[in-house]
């Protein structure tokens, strides 16, 4: 179909100034002026919209007035021209209906409840807001892969159906092809006749597949989709969710920290840089004061303190918070934001964590009692990176697994990665949809997501 993207229009207008163009799109708003009538158009090329400006004694037409009602899509014709008010718009010449839309259409009024939104998640992405979440999803997703490539990483796709459970906390979805039935005796009677002959699983993290390629190719990072059956009904917690997790070899954990704070710095820039219109709608819309807020993060130092000294701070606090506080227990959210948000008030690192609370592949620090894995906290949502040196020594290694009662068996190539030629090597993994949010301000991880799927929600 031809036809010129608004995009371009607004990008080179005087390429176009003066001639007739043909724009396709969907009416977002139509309203009757005194001599004519407006009608804003977008084809979701880029956040503007389009105005076409109808002659009043065309808007009574047969054609023209059901193309006006809003939701209705349309190839228009006309011409193209400066305006005071808007830059540039069209006087419509010709239009042609290409999809009529009845007046039961959800989205007739300017606003709605982001609630209300959530239940017609197909329609979502023809609203103002859905777009700049998606543009900058979009946007995001390109600088982090630009990050990685300018910096030597290899992208690797690491398999989503898994038979190795890297985090260890029970999250896991079965992946099956035949129903239970009473004449299985035993649970591995049931595996061995299933599928894969085994116990498989969507995957919870890419780590230990990406530990194994880094482990040839130096530096690598997945960006895939990851699924944890937590049974956590929050805004922050998605059952599938994306994830980006480099590993990098010859790396302890300092590195990998300047590594990150590195990362987020450059991804937050660069996609500020990229979507300049719809940063200024959040910014106006959904967090005042959020550009001044990522400003300030790219100019300073993200903080950096011990769990030990965490715990202590958080004591002192004088707060009554909903969780206890305890050497050994791990942190809350409510913990969290208090850390970044009110008392370092900045993106802050919280290292040295009891082994205890953390995963079995975590350096294990001389003390015996910490692990050198490290959490990034940042104001307003609290963790959204998970990040460690990997405990190179096998042994150190079997001793961790056995404390946890994991089965060495099902990891062995993982722990052939420590038998032939091991080295200092760490990564981490940002929460992509978190990260999102962070940048936008979105408070619901239900709205950075196309098709959200949430304990409960499919
Ligand atoms: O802290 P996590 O569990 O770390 C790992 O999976 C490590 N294997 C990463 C690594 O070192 N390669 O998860 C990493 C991040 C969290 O910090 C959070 O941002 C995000 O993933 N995340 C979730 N995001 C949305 N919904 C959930 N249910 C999430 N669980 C974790
Ligand atoms: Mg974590």
């Amino acid at each position: 179909m031809k036809h010129t993207d608004i995009k371009k229009l607004y990008e080179t207008p005087k390429e176009f100034v003066g001639k007739s163009v043909t724009v396709c799109g969907w009416v977002r708003t139509a309203r009757d002026g005194k001599a004519v009538a407006f009608v804003e158009i977008n084809d979701g090329t880029c956040f503007k919209n389009m105005q076409l400006i109808v002659d009043k004694d065309k808007v009574a037409d047969e054609k023209i007035r059901p193309a006006m009602a809003v939701g209705t899509s349309v190839k228009a014709v006309g011409k193209f021209v400066e305006s005071e008010k808007n830059g540039w718009e069209i006087l419509l010449e010709d239009v042609e209906i290409l999809g009529e839309c009845p007046a039961d259409y959800p989205l007739q009024k300017k606003r709605h409840t982001l609630e209300f939104l959530r239940s017609i998640p197909h329609l979502r992405p023809r609203t103002r807001y859905f777009e700049a979440v998606f543009a900058v999803r979009d946007a995001l997703s390109h600088a982090i892969h630009g990050y990685f490539r300018r910096n030597g990483y290899k992208y690797v796709h690491a398999p989503i159906i898994t038979g190795s459970d890297c985090e260890g906390a029970g999250e896991m979805f079965r992946v099956t092809t035949q129903p239970w039935n009473a004449e299985y005796k035993s649970e591995d009677k049931y595996n061995a006749d299933d599928f894969f002959g085994k116990k498989a699983g969507l995957t919870v993290s890419a780590q230990l597949e990406g530990e194994m390629a880094a482990m040839g190719l130096g530096r690598i990072y997945t960006f895939g989709p990851t699924f944890r059956a937590e049974h956590s009904n929050t805004t922050r917690h998605a059952a599938e969710f994306w994830q980006i997790e480099p590993e990098v070899c010859f790396c302890d954990i300092d590195d990998i920290i300047e590594i990150a704070e590195d990362f987020i710095k450059s991804i937050i820039r660069e996609t500020m840089e990229a979507c300049p219109d719809e940063m200024e709608f959040f910014n106006s819309w959904v967090d005042k004061g959020l550009k001044e807020k990522l400003d300030g993060v790219l100019k300073s130092d993200f903080g950096r303190v011990t769990y030990t000294e965490a715990v202590e701070v958080l004591k002192k606090s004088g707060r009554e918070f909903k969780y206890p506080v305890e050497w050994g227990l791990d942190l809350q959210t409510e913990h969290e934001k208090y850390l970044t948000e009110e008392y370092y008030k900045k993106p802050l690192f919280v290292v040295d964590y009891p082994a205890d609370i953390k995963a079995f592949y975590m350096k294990q620090n001389p003390d015996g009692k910490t692990v050198a894995a490290t959490d990034l906290l940042v104001p307003g949502i609290g963790e959204i990176i998970g990040c460690s040196e990997r405990e190179a020594d096998s042994e150190k290694l079997k001793a961790a697994m056995t404390k946890r009662g994991m089965n060495l068996d099902g990891y062995t190539e993982y722990l052939d990665t420590r038998k032939y030629g091991s080295v200092p090597h760490s990564g981490f993994g940002l929460g992509f949809d978190r990260m999102l949010m962070y940048l936008t301000g979105v408070q619901n991880i239900r709205d950075t997501l196309l098709f959200p799927r949430t304990v409960g929600s499919l």
